[in-house]
């Protein structure tokens, strides 16, 4: 790198070449700055007060000349400081103009090219599903509530009369947390088999008149097929007053297919078994695919099996041995009762979209998503 040297010669040829060398550093190194911090240094190095090549040469050259070759040794000093300066500003100003043509290339809009479509989403097929089935609860005065899909065995089965080894546990394919030993039973931890561990953590909550919907995922231990998923959605109901009756569960979830399918779907209940419910039904609907004639055309029907019904959920009369893990909250069984329902969120969704396979749900396949979206 060029250093300003010390003049013992004051010739003007001497002068000259010294003048010739340093003009040479100078045009190379302008030519190699690129770069904001390249030119920083570039113009520090030849411009600064203290120390820059243009002090240095006044110094070196100007101050440390014999009286005799002052004048031919100031002349050209003044004439490389201004030629230092015009090149420092030149260099400015190339890198200047380079950046804002790099600028404008890249900011170059093609206006006759087509716009950007940002794709619009849609519900998911089963939240929507959920949605509408809560919103037809809520316009009967319920509201919504919901609770952890980690859950403890006792809000998922104890406190629902399921007692522990109750062979009704069975039913339930439970996915449990590993490493839960050491734990009291009550206490550990699995993902939630149904959505009825909400009925006990609201009603620990909210004192009676009670009337809620629980939309949510729960899991169970079940392989995937185009049936069953590990993981799936229910929508739970509670209603808890004085004199709730078996007539109130009928008309109320009467009402509610037929706001949800239409009102031409008829219902039927069959007896069955929920620890937590006594008595306990299915409700059926019937078939809204074949108008609960069982046949298409010449062709049976797949989704009622030709039997003109599909069971949609399990609901019952709340069991008073469910109110005794909430008695102290107002639960008194001798003083209120309840119904209770839960049904498949997906299940119903299948129906009503005329999906084929679950899976086709949860796998974000957008092709799919776009069809029943
Ligand atoms: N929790 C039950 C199930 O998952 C459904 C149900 C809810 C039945 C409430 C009765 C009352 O199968």
């Amino acid at each position: 790198m060029y250093t300003v040297p010390k003049l013992t010669d004051y010739s003007l040829s001497a002068l000259d070449a010294a003048a010739r060398d340093l003009l040479s550093a100078l045009d190379s190194e302008a030519a190699g700055v690129n770069g904001e911090n390249e030119y920083k240094f570039f113009r520090d190095r030849w411009m600064a007060r203290k120390d820059g090549i243009a002090t240095q040469i006044n110094e070196l050259w100007l101050k440390a000349a014999p009286k005799e070759a002052k004048r031919d040794a100031g002349q050209r000093v003044n004439e490389l400081k201004t030629k230092i300066e015009a090149a420092v500003d030149a260099t400015l100003e190339r890198l200047r103009n380079g950046t804002s043509a790099g600028r404008l290339d890249a900011e170059c809009i093609d206006i006759t090219l087509p716009g950007i479509r940002r794709p619009l989403g849609a519900e998911h097929p089963v939240i929507r599903t959920m949605n509408e089935m809560v919103s037809v609860f809520r316009n009967l005065g319920y509201s919504v509530s919901e609770g952890p899909e980690i859950e403890t065995d006792y809000y998922n089965f104890e406190s629902l009369n399921f007692p522990p080894n109750h062979p009704a546990r069975d039913m339930q394919d439970t996915l449990f947390l590993a490493g839960q030993e050491k734990k009291a039973l009550r206490d550990r931890l699995l993902l939630r088999t149904h959505t009825s561990p909400v009925q006990i953590r609201t009603m620990e909550k909210l004192k009676p008149p009670l009337r809620i919907v629980i939309p949510g995922k729960v899991y169970r231990n079940d392989p995937p097929d185009a049936s069953h998923s590990p993981m799936f959605h229910q929508i739970e109901g509670l209603a808890v007053d004085t004199n709730i009756t078996f007539g109130d569960l009928k008309g109320t979830l009467d009402h509610a297919m037929k706001a949800f399918f239409g009102s031409s779907v008829k219902t039927q209940f069959r007896p069955s078994f929920f620890p937590f419910t006594e008595p306990s039904a299915e409700m059926m609907v019937s078939c809204f695919i074949c108008g609960g004639s069982g046949r298409r055309g010449s062709e049976p029907c797949r989704p009622c099996k030709t039997t003109g019904w599909i069971e949609i959920l399990g609901c019952g009369m709340v069991d008073p041995n469910v109110f005794e893990f909430v008695r102290e909250n107002g639960y008194d069984p001798a003083k209120v009762s309840g119904f209770a329902f839960g049904m498949g969120a997906d299940r119903i969704a299948i129906l009503k979209y005329g999906v084929d396979d679950i899976q086709l749900f949860f796998q974000g396949d957008v092709r799919f998503l776009q069809q029943v979206g």
